[in-house]
C-alpha cells in the first residue's frame, strides 16, 4: 500500500472546496490507491464552519482519507505537503476598488508563498484558483524562491472546459469529441479562448473545428464572448460564483498533472512564463500545455495568425499591468 500524500486546501471552508474534497477523498484525482491526509486551511472566524466540513468528511467513511486536519495556521497547514490547492482568497466586496483587491490578496499570497517555502515539500504542486488566479500565482511564487518555477500554476482549466462544451454544444457532440481547445492569459474577461488548432470527431474523423462549424463570425465573436463572460452569467444567475465546475476544473488539472495528458492533446494551464510566443518571461500566462511524467511544457509551434497575436497580446497587456500593481502592493507596506 502506498503512503499518504498531504494536500492542502486553502479556503478550505468555502464553496469551491466544499465540491472539490469529496471528489479528492473518493480517489477520482490522485487515484484509487492513494491515500490522503487533507490539511483544510480558512481564516480563523471560519473555524467552526470547517469544524463541520470535518465532521462530514469522517461521515463519508471513505477508506482513502487518512487524516483531515483544519486550521488557520499557516505553519499546520503548509507543513510537508505534496499538493497545495490555493482556492481561498479576499471576495471583491460591493464598493471595493481593484487596487484595494488586489492589495489585500498580495497580503495573503505573500504570506502564505512564505510559508510554503519555508515548510511545504520542494516537490510540491501548486495550483492557485483564488482570484485574481494568475497575479496570486504570482506573487506566491515570488516568495517561495526555494520551490522550482515548472511547480507553480494557476486554473484556466475551467475557461477551456467551458470553451470545449461550447463548441460541442454548437455541434451537437459530446464534450470529449472536442480536442485542443486553448485558452490563452489571463483568467479574466480578455482571455482569448482559441480553436485554431483545435479538432472535433464527427462521425469518427477528425474535423478542425473551423470546417465543422463553418461560421467564423460566430466563432471569432459569439463564441469567444460567451466563454469569456461565463463565470459573469453564473453569478448573474446563481447569486454565487460558479462552485461545481469550478471544483470539477481543479480536479481535471491536478489529474492530469499527476498522469500526464494523453498523445497529441493538450490542456490549458496557467504557467510561468519562459518567453515562449514571445510572452513576458516570468508571467503567470495560460497557455497550451503537455504533461509527461509530472512535467509540464508548453505545446511549441502553434501557427499564431495576425487576429490571434492581437487577442493574446491583448489578455497579456493586461496581465503585465496588473503584475506590475501586484508588485508595487508588495512594496508599499
Ligand atoms: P468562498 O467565498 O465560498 O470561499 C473562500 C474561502 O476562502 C472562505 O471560506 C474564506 O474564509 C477563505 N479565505 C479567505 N481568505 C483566506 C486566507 N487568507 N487564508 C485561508 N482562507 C481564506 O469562495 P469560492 O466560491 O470557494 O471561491 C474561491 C476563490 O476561487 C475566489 O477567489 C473565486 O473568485 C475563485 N474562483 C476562481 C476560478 C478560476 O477558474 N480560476 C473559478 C471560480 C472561482
Amino acid at each position: 500500500t502506498k503512503e499518504p500524500i498531504r494536500i492542502v486546501i486553502t479556503g478550505a471552508a468555502g464553496q469551491i472546496a466544499y465540491s472539490l474534497i469529496h471528489q479528492i477523498c473518493n480517489g477520482d484525482v490522485f487515484g484509487k490507491d492513494q491515500p490522503v491526509i487533507l490539511h483544510l486551511l480558512d481564516i480563523t472566524p471560519m473555524m467552526g464552519v470547517l469544524q463541520g466540513v470535518v465532521m462530514e468528511i469522517e461521515d463519508t467513511s471513505l477508506p482513502l482519507v487518512k487524516g483531515a486536519i483544519p486550521t488557520d495556521s499557516e505553519e499546520t497547514a503548509f507543513k510537508d505537503v505534496d499538493v497545495a490547492l490555493f482556492v481561498g482568497a479576499m471576495p471583491r466586496k460591493e464598493g471595493m476598488e481593484r487596487k484595494d483587491l488586489l492589495n489585500a490578496n498580495v497580503k495573503i499570497f505573500k504570506s502564505q508563498g512564505t510559508a510554503l517555502d519555508k515548510f511545504a515539500k520542494k516537490s510540491v504542486k501548486v495550483l492557485v484558483v483564488g482570484n485574481p488566479a494568475n497575479t496570486n500565482c504570482y506573487i506566491l511564487a515570488h516568495y517561495a524562491p526555494s520551490i522550482p518555477r515548472e511547480n507553480f500554476s494557476c486554473l484556466t482549466r475551467l475557461d477551456h472546459n467551458r470553451a470545449k462544451a461550447q463548441i460541442a454544444n454548437r455541434l451537437k457532440v459530446s464534450p470529449e469529441n472536442v480536442k485542443n481547445v486553448i485558452i490563452w492569459g489571463n483568467h479574466s474577461s480578455t482571455q482569448f479562448p482559441d480553436v485554431r488548432s483545435a479538432t472535433v470527431n464527427v462521425n469518427g474523423k477528425d474535423t478542425p473545428v473551423y470546417d465543422a462549424i463553418k461560421d467564423d463570425n460566430w466563432l471569432k465573436n459569439d463564441f469567444i464572448s460567451t466563454v469569456q463572460k461565463r463565470g459573469a452569467a453564473v453569478i448573474a444567475a446563481r447569486k454565487l460564483s460558479s462552485a461545481m465546475s469550478a471544483a470539477k476544473a481543479i480536479c481535471d488539472h491536478m489529474r492530469d498533472w499527476w498522469n500526464g495528458t494523453k498523445d497529441n492533446e493538450w490542456v490549458s494551464m496557467g504557467v510561468i512564463s519562459d518567453g515562449s510566443y514571445d510572452i513576458e518571461k516570468g508571467l503567470v500566462f495560460s497557455y497550451p500545455i503537455q504533461i509527461k511524467d509530472g512535467k509540464i511544457s508548453i505545446v511549441q509551434g502553434l501557427k499564431i495568425d495576425d487576429w490571434s497575436r492581437e487577442m493574446i497580446e491583448k489578455t497579456q497587456k493586461e496581465l503585465v499591468e496588473e503584475k506590475n500593481d501586484a508588485v508595487k502592493a508588495t512594496t508599499s507596506d
